[in-house]
């Protein structure tokens, strides 16, 4: 428990001064080439959504989007920038947990989650993928981008060269994630469609190599 709260305090303070070390990294091409062409409007999930800037990428393509995110001042945020971006009428962000999701069954045509299962402990990953599978559509879709094994430096962690892929920083769980264990963690209620790695140069540290790992996958 202490260690979800330092976690959740860390996020808090991040996003409030733009100090986190996710929004700046140029994930969002390979996300949006791999993301399905739905029909305008469909409805869609993100998870763990940050300052909504993947949001906003899916508002640009005429989609509705419902974010969630743990931390309140996060959510505020966030709801600010969307109104004042004209989008208010089209998405809202709440405040909720991934592991228990605070929506109905079956409402969503896909969910997504940029950057936020990789900081889920291993204990709650089952819980985490029955609650995605929970509210989403029949046979609708699920786009994942997480930390990969493969990074050889990031935060003076060398997941390449470690056997459980687990660290922690000040209180932050970071899980660096094989395919494998995507595959196996995933496939008891998805489908994986389309895998797909990139590695991105880090601004703040010339040594560090972070590799991400895009998994779109279909709801069994
Ligand atoms: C690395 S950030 C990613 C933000 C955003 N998706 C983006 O790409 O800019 C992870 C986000 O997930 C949120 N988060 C972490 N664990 C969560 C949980 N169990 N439930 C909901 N949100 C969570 C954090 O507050 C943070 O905003």
């Amino acid at each position: 428990m202490q260690h979800l709260d330092k976690q959740h305090q860390y996020f808090s303070f991040a996003y409030q001064t733009g100090s986190d070390i996710w929004s700046h990294i140029p994930y969002r091409f390979k996300a949006e080439e791999m993301f399905p062409k739905l029909e305008s409007d469909s409805l869609i999930l993100d998870i763990g959504a940050g300052r909504g800037l993947w949001a906003m990428n899916l508002l640009r393509h005429n989609y509705r989007v419902l974010g969630i995110d743990y931390v309140e001042s996060i959510v505020n945020n966030v709801n600010n920038k969307i109104n004042e971006e004209g989008y208010g009428g089209k998405a809202r962000f709440i405040v909720g947990n991934a592991l228990s999701i605070p929506f109905t069954d079956g409402g969503f045509d896909a969910a997504t989650d940029i950057g936020t299962f990789q900081h889920i402990k291993k204990q709650d990953w089952k819980t985490y993928v029955k609650e995605i599978h929970r509210v989403l559509k029949s046979n609708r879709y699920y786009l994942n981008v997480s930390l990969s094994r493969r990074t050889h430096s990031f935060l003076g962690f060398k997941p390449s060269q470690s056997h459980t892929g687990d660290f922690e920083k000040f209180g932050v769980h970071y899980y660096f994630c094989t395919e494998q264990e995507i595959d196996e963690t995933f496939n008891t209620h998805f489908n994986i469609i389309e895998q797909q790695y990139k590695s991105f140069e880090s601004k703040t540290d010339p040594m560090d190599d972070l590799v991400l790992v895009f998994t779109l996958m279909q709801k069994k």
